[in-house]
């Protein structure tokens, strides 16, 4: 598959570091030195389907088909007002689409995994247009009185548009099994049958280990990349990394021993909103014009799972 379009949406709210210091014990030089985020966007009076329909209908207008010519929607969310049905479904609606749609929920790698499952549609034969979209809003899994975890986090959405093409060229999913590094849990309704205690438990994380998670398997799964494809770090244009915390990508790129420039980012800007934080990185760059057909460019992410990924892609 190739991608034809991209789109994205931001809440309109901006947070800043000064913001958080008004009701949270940190400080702007805290956070930007260990994360390099100085903001990020907070979904207010907005839902996520709006943002979601918004990126998905840039990314629609930009490829140039309409919402009818889609075969399949694949949406990436962890968390929206919707238990049921999927925001897929629901964005379905709202752009117009009657075509199959479905949630995945792979918490930050989930752009890539949408794409590893677009990719296998796109061998049966089966498809022609396939639309990913990763909407997450991530603020609202989160305790607002830790400070280790919610001032890490942003909302937003990223879409793209996939028809048939060969530019898939080196995939790499791992899942290594571990649910106390990272996790959220909802309480469900009560039944008269219950016997069990159950609670809503925030967003809890080791953030040292997933750190290390990060780091350890973004440089394993790119090197294994790039070594099947026969490439070297030179030969690719940018590495678009998820949007964790530039210190996690600043590593990342030490250890590949490859230039700045070729690690887009807007972490300072946007905070980590998930899924969505490469499909929107993804967008912006398109929109920039930073991409000439031919760019070899390495998707990487990771998170709760703990999964993780890496897509070798050409533009
Ligand atoms: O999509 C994947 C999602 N997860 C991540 O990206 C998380 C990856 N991990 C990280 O980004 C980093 O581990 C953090 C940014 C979360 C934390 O950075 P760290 O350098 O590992 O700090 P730490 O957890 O070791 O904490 C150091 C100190 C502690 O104080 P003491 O115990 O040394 O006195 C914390 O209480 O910093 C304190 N601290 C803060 N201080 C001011 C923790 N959060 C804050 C804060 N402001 N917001």
């Amino acid at each position: 598959m190739k991608i034809i379009g991209t789109g994205s949406a931001l809440p309109r709210k901006v947070v800043t570091n000064e913001d958080l210091t008004r009701f949270l014990d940190t400080s702007d030089e805290w956070i930007a030195s260990r994360t390099g985020i100085r903001s990020r966007r907070v979904i207010t009076d907005e839902r996520l389907e709006d943002l979601a329909t918004e990126a998905a209908e840039k990314a629609l207008a930009e490829a140039g088909i309409a919402a009818a010519d889609l075969d399949y929607i694949l949406c990436s969310n962890i968390a929206n007002y919707y238990v049921t049905p999927g925001l897929s479904c629901v964005v379905a609606g709202r752009i117009g689409a009657a075509c199959p749609a479905v949630d995945i929920n792979c918490a930050c790698p989930g752009f890539l995994y949408a794409m590893d499952i677009a990719e296998a549609f796109f061998k049966t034969g089966r498809v022609r247009n396939v639309l990913i979209i990763c909407a997450e809003e991530a603020t609202r899994m989160l305790d607002w009185t830790d400070r280790s975890t919610c001032i890490l986090f942003g909302d937003g959405a990223g879409a793209a548009v996939f028809a048939p093409g060969d530019n898939i060229k080196g995939v790499r999913m791992d899942c290594q099994p571990d649910v106390n590094t990272l996790y959220e849990c909802r309480k469900l309704n009560h039944t008269p049958f219950l016997t069990k205690e159950e609670k809503d438990v925030p967003l809890q994380m080791n953030g040292r280990e997933v750190f290390k998670f990060a780091v350890s398997t973004a440089v394993r799964d790119i090197e294994s990349l790039l070594a099947e494809a026969g490439l070297t770090t030179d030969d690719i244009q940018y590495f678009m990394i998820h949007q964790a915390n530039l210190r996690i990508i600043e590593a990342i790129r030490k250890r590949l021993g490859a230039p700045e420039e070729k690690f887009p980012s807007h972490v300072a800007d946007h905070g980590n909103a998930s899924s969505a934080s490469c499909a929107i990185l993804l967008d912006e760059c398109n929109r920039k014009g930073l991409f000439k057909r031919g760019d070899k460019l390495i998707f990487s992410a990771f998170g709760a799972g703990l999964l993780s990924g890496a897509i070798l892609m050409e533009w």
